[in-house]
């Protein structure tokens, strides 16, 4: 009986460490949510003239699957081009610059908020200058940040981690796809987007 015994709280003790699913689950349901973007219309890589920005299709698609809030950061004033080459040469003299443009609005009780999506396109490996005017006007204490970001073939580049760098906050694994996917393939943008937010526990 006490060899049994000692057997079942060996099993139960190897269970328990080896399933990494069980810590990485949390419970989303009671949070409360809130996603947080930035997007462009206009002519863009690959996709031509577009009226709805990529990531703000994928914005739309987190916040109606987990019923969070929207936020949009907008500039106060909205001087980028419209066409795609010379609106990569502003940002990128804005990243440069480390440019903290003005943003509109705020999200009314942002400290309301348990979790936070934050969704970027991909700008030279990094966000608009704009999203940084955001995370650095708030306080990010005890929330939880999840990134997402489309691109059109550098991925998430290092942008999770100038998240976390700029938020200091508790951050869940992000998700990325390619802004003519979510623009031209709304069916594959939903699978996706879906698949990665169970995995996240909502
Ligand atoms: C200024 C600028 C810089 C970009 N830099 C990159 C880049 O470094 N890597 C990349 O994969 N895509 C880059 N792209 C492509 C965008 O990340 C992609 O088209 C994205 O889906 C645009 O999203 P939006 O429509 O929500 O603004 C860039 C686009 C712009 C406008």
């Amino acid at each position: 009986m006490k060899k049994f015994l000692s057997i079942f709280t060996l099993i139960t003790a190897i269970l328990s460490i080896s399933n990494p699913f069980q810590a990485e689950a949390k419970n989303m349901e009671n949070t409360k949510k809130l996603v947080v973007y930035f997007s462009k219309t206009g002519e863009q890589y690959s996709v031509g003239n577009i009226t709805e920005g990529n990531t703000a299709i994928i914005a739309k698609m987190i916040a109606e699957q987990t019923k969070a809030d929207l936020f949009e950061v907008k500039l106060k004033n909205d001087t980028y081009p419209a066409a795609y080459k010379a609106l990569t040469e502003v940002a990128l003299a804005e990243k440069k610059a480390a440019a903290r443009p003005e943003i509109v609005d705020d999200v009314a009780d942002f400290a309301g908020y348990d979790v936070v999506f934050i969704g970027t396109p991909n700008w030279w490996a990094d966000m608009p200058m704009a999203m940084y005017s955001f995370i650095e006007a708030h306080d990010w204490k005890g929330k939880t940040v999840i990134p997402f970001v489309t691109h059109e073939g550098s991925g998430l580049s290092s942008i999770p981690s100038k998240i976390k760098n700029a938020t200091g906050a508790e951050m869940a694994d992000g998700f990325e796809i390619y802004g003519h996917v979510a623009q031209n393939d709304r069916e594959q943008a939903k699978e996706e987007v879906v698949n990665w937010l169970k995995k996240l526990g909502f």
